[in-house]
């Protein structure tokens, strides 16, 4: 039988508000970076650098394009209107805990107001009282993979260190308004994706520019600064509040023992965890010089920048996993895997789920070894899970045993890592009821317990309907884990 889980595990699952809630532009809502990404058919998609960036003419053409049809983010799951028939749901399964994030064009429609939107505070308010009810603990992430468009048009985003104040700002006010609702916040989801995707993680555009790296970078550095200072005010808020950052955490093993590709390996493991580096440690790493020298980038800081990321320090860590790849220093290894951000070599041991994405459970326990050794402080797996293409079968059932065999081996690796040391706060794995995914946008690649009855183009009467991986995870936290 499987380790039993710690009494006070946190089981749940996790969302992102611009992949679930719809309602763009309801109550007061602005425009964010996810409600101006158009759905790309699959035999038209283009490299991910690209389908994840926009050039100037396209972000104004779909600021001006009200309808709702191409742009799936703008419609979501609609959540916004159906949570407490959600809620009820992640409660019947035993969630103890629920992430979510705020929107922040929900909250400042621009970014730049004095005032916040209160329709968009008092939605959150009544979705957190509602996973009060149930004892749900929510998790809530500050930045997902959005901010209000108009920063991006009047700074180009995270670019500009104006975005400082007014992120800090708004965590304030969140903070405030929801002292006493919520204890678990993490500020920005994926903070590392900037480095590759400036527009997706820090809404930076980057045509004409020409070093692409230096814009991110800077953003990134904005990012670590705003993050500490919004730590900063948690602690003055509630001294209970618990911080975290969140990686977006791969795994790269070596293609073979060659040392050329084991000091690959360790390189880009390395890189993975630059940003943890400095969000748990307080500074950036010696390595990270010789990155920045071969990119040619110099980051701008302020006096008192340093100090800032030294005094203010996550409480723990959490992070995505879904996948490992492996790197060669031989050119002729040329086959390789897919990933939402991130793709790489394969490795001959590993199968791959149907979007390509190589499924290595045992690699889960190897990063929260590593990472736990690193830092020893609390860890929390905040994003895991597999996307399929479900079926719905004649009896009305969806019989998703794929999904429950990859999700059962992660948890007992986890399981072996918390034997082997590992202090873990928790599991939410991804998108626990279906939703657009964040990549492609698609409504296809489901990652639920719970079926939403949505297609890619929107069509659908988004009823709820419970998975065979729905009753059993209902077990699974049920038994602590150990019914799998
Ligand atoms: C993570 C993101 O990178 O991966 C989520 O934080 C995302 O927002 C998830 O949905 C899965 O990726 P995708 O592209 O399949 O939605």
């Amino acid at each position: 039988m499987p380790n039993q889980f710690p009494e006070n595990f946190l089981w749940g699952g996790a969302v992102a508000a611009n992949q679930v809630e719809g309602a763009y532009c309801e109550d007061g809502k602005g425009l964010s970076t996810a409600d101006v990404v158009k759905y790309v058919p699959p035999g038209q998609r283009k490299a991910l650098e690209h389908a994840l960036s926009i050039s100037r003419a396209e972000l104004a053409a779909a600021i001006s394009d009200t309808q709702e049809e191409n742009y799936p983010k703008r419609r979501g799951i609609d959540f916004y209107h159906r949570y407490k028939e959600d809620i009820k749901l992640f409660a019947e399964m035993g969630f103890k805990v629920f992430r979510m994030s705020i929107s922040w064009p929900r909250i400042f429609p621009n970014g730049d107001e004095n005032e916040p939107n209160e329709a968009g505070l008092r939605f959150y308010d009544d979705v957190f009282d509602e996973l009060n009810r149930y004892g749900i603990e929510p998790l809530v992430t500050l930045s997902h993979y959005e901010m209000p468009v108009e920063l991006v048009t009047r700074y180009n985003g995270w670019e500009s260190r104006e975005l400082v104040g007014l992120f800090v700002r708004y965590a304030d006010t969140v903070f405030l308004r929801y002292k006493n609702k919520v204890k678990y916040w993490l500020t920005f989801n994926e903070i590392n994706a900037v480095i590759r995707f400036p527009f997706l993680g820090g809404g930076v555009l980057t045509e004409g520019k020409e070093n692409e790296k230096q814009a991110a970078f800077q953003a990134l550095h904005h990012q670590f600064i705003a993050s500490a200072l919004s730590i900063k005010r948690a602690r003055e808020i509630n001294p209970e509040f618990q911080v975290g950052c969140m990686l977006a955490r791969k795994l790269i093993y070596p293609y073979s023992c060659h040392p050329g590709d084991v000091l690959k390996a360790q390189g880009e493991n390395q890189m993975a965890q630059f940003c943890s580096d400095v969000q748990v440690r307080g500074y950036y790493p010696s390595y990270i010089k010789r990155h920045l020298a071969d990119y040619e980038v110099s980051i701008e800081m302020e006096p008192g920048d340093e100090a800032v990321l030294k005094e203010n320090l996550v409480d723990f860590l959490s992070f995505s996993y879904y996948m490992s790849s492996t790197v060669s220093t031989d050119e002729s290894i040329t086959e390789r895997t897919e990933g939402n951000l991130s793709s790489g070599l394969v490795n001959p041991f590993l199968k791959t789920s149907d979007w390509g994405w190589q499924i290595d459970p045992t690699g889960l326990r190897v990063v929260l070894k590593e990472m736990h050794d690193r830092y020893q402080i609390p860890l929390f797996v905040v994003e895991n899970g597999l996307g399929a293409a479900d079926v719905i079968e004649a009896d009305g059932t969806i019989k998703d045993d794929y999904r429950i065999e990859y999700l059962a081996q992660h948890i007992e690796q986890m399981a072996e890592a918390i034997a082997d040391g590992v202090e873990l706060l928790g599991y939410t794995s991804w998108g626990c009821i279906d939703l657009i995914s964040a990549s492609t946008s698609e409504m296809r690649k489901r990652y639920g317990y719970i079926y939403v009855d949505q297609d890619d183009e929107g069509n659908g009467s988004l009823e709820r309907i419970r998975k065979k991986s729905f009753y059993w995870y209902k077990k699974v936290i049920a038994s602590r884990g150990t019914d799998l």
